[in-house]
């Protein structure tokens, strides 16, 4: 069959990716849908089961750094798209290992885009009806303050959403212009991924598209992450490691609702612009928490209150931004896009979702699964 759009979607059998994979596979059957990975820890290819057999997906695996690869797979599949997820994504292991982050995520991003650049280059279109869309984070842009007066609940209530008021613990949201101040090793690499980005619009013209997201919610996220890692603790009545005092705050989005506003931006995107994306949905860690233990002990019958003593305060993260809240007035107003998910339904569809798949989770915290994970990684 001849596809309308060749696309490739890196990180695509990661948390993210796969429900952006999901959703283009089935939303467009006219496109092919080409899922580059390279199956690290956090790549597992049982998220995308349900698209596997879908005549217009492939699955590719490749690690993004093998600039030489990526350009034959661009010309072999006549690749006009390009939804770059790839990253080592977690905070903890980016300060034990940060290499790894800058390897990934900075030259991995700069082989792609040259590979980009090269083979769009080539043709005698050149970058007429393509696009590079690179997938960012708010962690860029540092930490906020907290400036909601202690002991006023709710939260500070300041600015209005789509008419709707929301919840925020300071005045200042983070929005497309402000300064880029990363703290941690994965913010840094993902800064620096965003600025070679950046310059190779600047620079060659590459038509490329920019979005920082705010924290990421819902099914098939690795369980280092906050809230599978709390559900299955909870579950297995496990202690929760809170980080300081879980004072912390950030503005978490459904999965569904990210890979929506992707598609969105991808095909109504400006060329060389950038989009906040976020459903103004500031938690206190701690207060995140104490839903989340409701809500499994809820879900599996057990008394109110049975697991709250799990709770445990541990030392601080090195360098733990305070808070994260994204203003995304931009990408609403301009192309429309509105998160569609409550909190309250999104979380009790994740904490669903992890009890009844418990074993996804035991699959990816196996000692087979990390074995495999340990020999693909030896020598890096
Ligand atoms: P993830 O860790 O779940 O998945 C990352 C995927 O990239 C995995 O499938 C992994 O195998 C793959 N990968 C890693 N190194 C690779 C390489 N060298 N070559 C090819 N593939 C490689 O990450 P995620 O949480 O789904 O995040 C996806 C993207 O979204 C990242 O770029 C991240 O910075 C960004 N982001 C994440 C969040 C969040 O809350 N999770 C929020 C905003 C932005
Ligand atoms: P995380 O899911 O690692 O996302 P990020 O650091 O990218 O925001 O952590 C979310 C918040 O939860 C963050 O403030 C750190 C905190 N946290 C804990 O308190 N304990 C934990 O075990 C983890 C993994 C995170």
């Amino acid at each position: 069959m001849d596809y309308k759009r060749s696309i490739i979607i890196t990180g695509g059998a990661g948390f993210i990716g796969s429900h952006v994979v999901r959703l283009f596979a089935n939303k467009y059957p006219d496109y092919k849908i080409i899922c580059l990975d390279a199956l690290t820890y956090a790549g597992n290819l049982a998220n995308l089961k349900d698209v596997e057999e879908k005549p217009n997906y492939r699955f590719v695996k490749m690690d993004i750094c093998d600039f030489d690869a990526v350009y034959a797979l661009m010309q072999q599949e006549q690749v006009d798209g390009i939804i770059h997820l790839a990253a080592e994504s977690h905070v903890d292991r980016s300060i034990k290992d940060p290499f790894t982050f800058a390897r990934t995520n900075v030259l991995g991003t700069l082989s792609l885009l040259q590979a980009a650049r090269l083979y769009w280059e080539s043709l005698p279109e050149k970058y007429e009806g393509k696009r590079f869309y690179h997938i960012s984070t708010d962690e860029v842009y540092g930490a906020l303050e907290m400036t909601c007066p202690e002991g006023v609940e709710p939260p500070f209530t300041t600015k209005a959403s789509s008419g709707k008021r929301h919840l925020a613990y300071g005045e200042r949201f983070f929005t497309e212009d402000m300064k880029y101040q990363p703290h941690s090793p994965y913010s840094a690499a993902k800064a620096s991924s965003d600025h070679f980005v950046r310059a190779f619009h600047d620079t060659y013209g590459l038509p490329v598209v920019v979005t920082n997201c705010s924290n990421n919610y819902g099914p098939y996220q690795f369980p280092e992450k906050l809230i599978p890692l709390f559900i299955n603790n909870i579950r297995h009545r496990k202690p929760l490691p809170v980080y300081g005092k879980g004072e912390n705050v950030r503005d978490w989005l459904y999965v569904e609702d990210h890979a929506r506003a992707i598609d969105l931006i991808f095909h109504e995107g400006q060329d060389g612009d950038t989009y906040n994306i976020g459903g103004f949905n500031e938690w206190k860690n701690i207060d995140l928490i104490r839903v989340l233990i409701a809500t499994v002990d809820r879900l599996l019958g057990r008394p109110e209150g049975a697991d709250d003593d799990l709770i445990t305060f541990v030392t601080d993260r090195a360098g733990h931004d305070l808070r994260y809240a994204i203003d995304s007035t931009k990408l609403q107003k301009e192309l429309g896009w509105e998160p569609s998910l409550q909190f309250e339904e999104g979380i009790e569809k994740t904490v669903r979702w992890y009890l009844d798949h418990q074993d996804w989770l035991d699959n990816v915290t196996s000692g087979d699964y990390q074995k495999y994970y340990e020999t693909m990684y030896a020598g890096r």
